[in-house]
């Protein structure tokens, strides 16, 4: 009896190493534990056992039960493992030969707005810069005439590092890199675009980042004319139609004097409607003739040379002309909502 276990014992090794698949796996548990299967097909050997060998033998059968059950759960639990995976896999497969469905994507409504506006300041004659989106307390401020303690700091809630620089708050941040990179090839006629940062309540006219484009004019004899002829031009032509524009007083201290640009709403022209929320007009650029301290701290002298310089605000222009209601989706990534927004108004 002995020999007939080792020989079901060696029989099943070798068969469930064949097995491939679950129902061969059952198939194989039937033929050994089943009821009439191998195991049970031994036991009426045990009558022809001496009673002194009675217990070893029902000892090795007990083992050889045993050792099929271990080895058959343990192949079980193989089988369902893999097909967890293979469902995974056949959900997740990419299949690299499929046509794309999908499209190719597109640029976000910020940079092609962007865009835009750089090809028309370069076909002026500006080239475009890039500021830094880490700065120091000097460019940031006492560069452009805030002085520490000068209250106009309190007008933008800065994010400062542990190091005391800044993520900047506005492009302005640049411009004393770019009057001292420029000063020996006058004139300057820069614009630089650039991300800013400030610590702000959020909501759908307000975001903690957000894009300017700022730009600078330098040279002998530059004036508030200049100004408005170079802003009415850019206007003009991003909007594609001519655009009236207005000067209001305001205050900066990087300007003197400082101004607030108004464009008549190029929707309405100035009727009244939902962009210029029924008051004809839109407020779109803060700007100014640069204050002589902003030139003398780049080394320009300032009785010599005088500049004008403006800071639009990218993001409320890109608004106006996509027909976006709430700033902080241009930074969702929502392709749900880019995709409703044509490039054209
Ligand atoms: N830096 C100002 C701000 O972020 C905007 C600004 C105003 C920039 C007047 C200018 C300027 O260049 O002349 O609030």
């Amino acid at each position: 009896m002995k020999q007939e276990i080792e020989k079901v014992s060696l029989e099943f090794d070798s068969e469930i190493m064949a097995v491939s698949s679950q129902a061969q796996l059952e198939e194989l548990r039937v033929k050994y534990l089943g009821k009439s299967g191998k195991i049970t097909a031994i036991m009426p050997m045990m009558k022809t056992v001496p009673n002194e060998q009675k217990r070893e033998m029902g000892m090795l059968i007990n083992e050889l039960k045993s050792k099929i059950e271990t080895a058959v759960a343990s192949m079980q639990d193989e089988f369902k493992q893999r097909a967890i995976l293979d469902e995974i896999n056949n959900a997740e497969r990419i299949d690299i030969t499929l046509p794309v469905e999908t499209g190719v994507g597109s640029l976000h409504p910020r940079t092609i707005v962007q865009k835009e506006i750089e090809d028309v300041f370069v076909s002026m004659g500006f080239v475009v810069e890039e500021g830094y989106e880490i700065e120091t307390e000097y460019n940031n401020f006492d560069a452009v005439n805030v002085p520490a303690n000068h209250p106009a700091r309190d007008m933008q809630d800065t994010f400062w590092l542990n190091n005391g620089q800044v993520l900047k708050t506005h492009t302005s941040a640049a411009q004393n890199r770019i009057l001292k990179k420029y000063k020996n090839n006058m004139p300057i006629r820069a614009i630089f675009p650039g991300r800013c940062f400030r610590n702000e309540e959020l909501d759908a006219g307000h975001e903690n980042t957000f894009f300017q484009l700022e730009g600078i004019i330098v040279d002998e004899n530059v004036s508030v004319a200049n100004l408005i002829y170079f802003m009415k031009e850019m206007l003009s032509r991003i909007f594609k139609k001519e655009v009236d524009v207005r000067l209001r007083p305001g205050f900066f201290p990087f300007t003197e004097p400082s101004f607030e640009m108004d464009v008549r709403c190029p929707y309405c022209d100035g009727k009244g409607c939902n962009v210029c929320k029924q008051g004809g007009w839109i407020e779109l650029c803060p700007c100014g003739m640069i204050h002589p301290n902003v030139l003398k701290e780049a080394g320009i002298d300032s009785d010599k040379f005088s500049g004008c310089a403006f800071g639009l605000g990218l993001d409320r222009m890109v608004m106006m002309k996509m027909g976006f209601n709430d700033i902080r989706d241009l930074n969702s990534g929502n392709l749900k909502i880019f995709k409703q927004f044509k490039v054209e108004r």
